[in-house]
């Protein structure tokens, strides 16, 4: 397909061609039990032979799964049976596909194939959705499109998944998908926004878009062409996502390699990503989130705490959290890797790509990079006291996706503690929050245990060191007695000076509480 501004089948032949798929349930579940779970789990990997073993027989879901993420060519007349051909033909979904010796046949004389991926896809309550990329996206990421250089969309990937997972969902009135690719973060945000607008730099993108939503029977979006937020003019929203194009390279006009639209923001090192938190403050409305991927670079001479923590636009509350860091070389490798780049025949080109790259940190004095999530939100007028609320943290552990009311409880805890100073919070009630539990760590047969650490099953999984006094204060915390009245019993217990101990406590309740481990009762 020509993917163009006018490609856009008419909704009813959408909606046809939509009935078609799930009727062959060529759905996540669907494709799934066709391929079986090692050949399904093949494909993520970007192996396509056993899925091509496991789609030899004549099912519609077979053809479909063949033409659509296999990238095969299948006979027209089994094309026929699985969608309404002369629709898909005339909507340009499919082309004529290779004739035996080769070439390219028309539709009538044998066969045909798909010219765009589209890829079943789940919505958080079970919907049926696609995602239309280009070609080979689906089983190949970036390079499995290679050849389709600067403008290529891409579908569905880890980074699309994890912001996904991170947005705060609730209902809102305008929702803006900076950076929308194939328009999976715009999907998301049509279930819980009223209006929802999605730009790109690259039009290719914005048309996949128009076909992702399309295809999904939901409703379109608002769809606007530029760079960051420039095409949405002095507008404001409830809610900003973007994974962008946060990859800090050489990738430049005339660099070796090239620059990759969905990948290099065309900005000096992290300056996109800078860029962008730092003008979101002007489109978000009071209260309102916004969620961003993004990597950093860590730079000699300069905590990467500091460098976030100056991005963060005045009025806004932050909290960034860097998940992974990689020294400059795997940083490479992974870009190269990623594009396909590592498989040049001439291992030249690859040593002078890799080259590139090392000779850009190192220009730039970066030793490493960040990645991460940044979560602003916009203080509402009149509510902030005692300056923002900026938490720059590492957690590089496992964490329980999707967290967006994680995310959300994070800013109101913030909150709380901000308005609560230590005699407020000695006067507050908390209760243990869900699924914590204590471990004690210390050798075999040994008395007492060396530590205590408290575990969360949910949401960021944390895990923190506390003293017994702290544990003991946990255990209790069941909403039913002040958080001073528990530290009056426990002094007793352990025979401490009630005072000193509501003197010394309150850091670690605000510790237990900034971190989710304890709940404030009627706040
Ligand atoms: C990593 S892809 C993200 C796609 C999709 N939102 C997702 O989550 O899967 C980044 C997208 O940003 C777009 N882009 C690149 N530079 C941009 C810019 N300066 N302004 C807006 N979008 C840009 C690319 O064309 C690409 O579609």
């Amino acid at each position: 397909m020509r993917v163009s501004k006018t490609s856009l089948p008419a909704s009813d032949r959408a909606a046809r061609l939509r009935e078609a798929l799930l009727a062959a349930e060529f759905t996540v579940d669907g494709v799934l039990d066709a391929l079986g779970a090692p050949a399904y789990a093949a494909l993520a990997r970007s192996e396509t032979v056993p899925a091509l073993r496991a789609t030899r027989g004549a099912s519609r879901l077979k053809t479909l799964v063949r033409l659509f993420l296999l990238q095969c060519s299948v006979p027209a007349d089994r094309a026929g049976d699985a969608l309404p051909l002369d629709d898909a033909l005339a909507d340009g979904w499919l082309a004529g596909g290779e004739s035996a010796g080769g070439g390219v046949s028309g539709a009538a004389s044998g066969s045909v194939r798909a010219t765009v991926d589209i890829r079943p896809y789940g919505g958080p309550e079970g919907q049926d959705w696609f995602i239309v990329s280009d070609l080979g996206c689906s089983v190949g990421g970036a390079a499995g499109a290679g050849g389709r250089g600067e403008a290529v969309v891409l579908g569905v990937g880890g980074a699309s998944t994890t912001l996904a997972g991170l947005t705060v969902r609730r209902q809102v009135a305008s929702a803006l998908d900076l950076g929308t690719g194939s328009g999976l973060q715009a999907l998301h945000a049509t279930q819980h926004a009223t209006r929802v607008t999605a730009t790109d730099l690259n039009a290719r993108a914005l048309d996949f878009t128009r076909l992702t939503l399309a295809l999904s029977g939901v409703e379109q979006a608002e769809l606007l062409e530029g760079s960051l937020f420039e095409p949405v003019g002095d507008a404001t929203y409830d809610l900003i996502v973007s994974n962008p194009p946060f990859v800090i390279s050489p990738a430049a006009d005339g660099a070796p390699g090239g620059r990759r639209t969905y990948r290099d923001g065309g900005m000096a090192g992290d300056d996109l990503c800078r860029t962008l938190v730092q003008q979101a403050g002007d489109h978000l409305n009071e209260g309102g989130f916004a969620q961003f991927l993004a990597n950093w670079e860590h730079v000699e001479g300069e905590e990467w705490q500091d460098r976030l923590r100056s991005w963060v636009p005045r009025g806004c509350d932050a909290w960034i959290v860097q998940r992974e860091v990689q020294d400059v070389t795997q940083y490479a490798e992974l870009w190269l890797r990623d594009s396909g780049d590592h498989q040049a025949v001439d291992d030249d080109r690859y040593a002078r790509l890799y080259d590139a790259w090392l000779d850009e940190f190192e220009t730039r004095k970066t030793h490493a990079v960040g990645f991460g999530w940044i979560t602003l939100r916009k203080a509402a007028l009149g509510t902030v006291r005692g300056g923002p609320s900026i938490v720059v943290e590492d957690w590089p552990h496992a964490v329980e996706q999707p967290l967006g009311e994680a995310v959300e409880a994070h800013f109101l805890r913030q909150d709380y503690l901000r308005t609560h100073d230590d005699a407020a919070l000695l006067a507050g009630r908390f209760t243990l929050a869900a699924e914590v539990v204590q471990e004690q760590v210390g050798l075999p047969g040994a008395e007492d245990p060396e530590h205590v650490v408290l575990r969360q099953h949910r949401g960021m999984r944390r895990a923190t060191k506390v003293d017994t006094v702290g544990a003991g204060f946990a255990g209790v915390c069941d909403g039913t007695l002040s958080a001073g009245r528990i530290l009056d019993a426990i002094a007793q217990l352990v025979e401490e000076d009630p005072v000193l101990l509501r003197d010394r406590t309150p850091e670690s309740i605000r510790l237990l509480v900034g971190e989710g481990y304890l709940e404030p009762v009627g706040e």
